[in-house]
């Protein structure tokens, strides 16, 4: 049967180098639209895991379907055309100015410049930062924040259909974090992409998706709505909950 999901992980196993087994047997769904959120502490293979989707990795075991093709198949320069990535660091060329940096990709892919310059324009103002007052600018007269959206604006570029964020915002103060997922809610109300997130922080986990998987020992320990994974008694999940407990941030979950 032809699948509607945007990716799926069938029974995924990865052995990396001398940390030995680092995916064992992880299957995982992501449908079209959806937002969903990975946690896991460092090292448990989260970034592993966007490699795989956008095929730098492949599995050793198990297969990965990225719109209904195995990556295996995919041409990678076609995969990755589909897919946005949006990186901690961000790692904007620091010698090129915010418009070329989110231009980057279109330019790539040969679009002709007025359509680049057109399409630039749009992303940076979806993203909240209008071209008459930050096209030119170079990414060191840039806040942590606004270099942040301008990542998200280059990933956005070329309209892939899927969007991969690792640890997108975790470098920033908790304000401008928190001001971030706001916009990251409100840009994906509009855009509607496939999004995967992976982070350690389940507080930004519960932020921005509408599904959270909490990642141990190499399989997905358990994946719901944040109200119900809140709720969890499961002893992989329990102590990732800890840090919003203290906060006191679960009184009252999302719905
Ligand atoms: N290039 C690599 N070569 C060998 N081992 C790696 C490489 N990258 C990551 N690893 C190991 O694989 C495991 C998972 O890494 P990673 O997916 O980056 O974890 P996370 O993103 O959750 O912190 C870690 O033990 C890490 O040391
Ligand atoms: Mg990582």
């Amino acid at each position: 049967m032809e699948s509607s999901a945007a990716i799926e992980l069938r029974d995924v196993h990865v052995t990396r180098g001398a940390a030995g087994a680092v995916l064992r047997g992880l299957t995982l769904t992501i449908g079209r639209g959806e937002t969903v959120a990975l946690v896991g502490r460092s090292g448990a293979g989260k970034s592993t895991i966007l490699k795989l989707i956008n095929g730098l990795l492949t599995a050793d075991r198990g297969s990965v379907i990225v719109d209904g093709r195995d990556t295996r198949q995919w041409d990678p320069y076609e995969l990755r055309r589909r897919i946005g990535y949006v990186l901690q660091d961000v790692g904007l060329f620091p010698h090129l100015s915010v418009a070329s940096n989110v231009g980057v990709v279109p330019r790539l892919l040969a679009w002709e410049p007025s359509r680049i310059a057109a399409r630039v324009e749009d992303v940076l103002r979806l993203v909240g930062l209008p071209s008459e007052t930050y096209a030119w600018r170079w990414p060191d007269e840039l806040s942590g924040g606004q270099r942040q959206r301008v990542g998200v604006a280059r990933a956005l570029a070329a309209d892939p259909p899927i969007l991969l964020m690792d640890e997108p915002f975790g470098a920033l103060d908790p304000v401008t974090r928190a001001e971030l997922h706001r916009e990251f809610r409100r840009i994906q109300a509009a855009v509607r992409k496939s999004v995967v997130i992976v982070t350690h922080d389940m507080g930004e986990a519960f932020a921005l998706a509408s599904r959270v998987g909490v990642l141990d020992g190499g399989v997905i320990a358990q994946i719901a709505a944040p109200a119900e994974l809140a709720r969890s008694t499961d002893p992989r999940v329990r102590p990732l909950l800890e840090p919003l407990l203290e906060a006191g941030a679960l009184v009252g979950p999302r719905a």
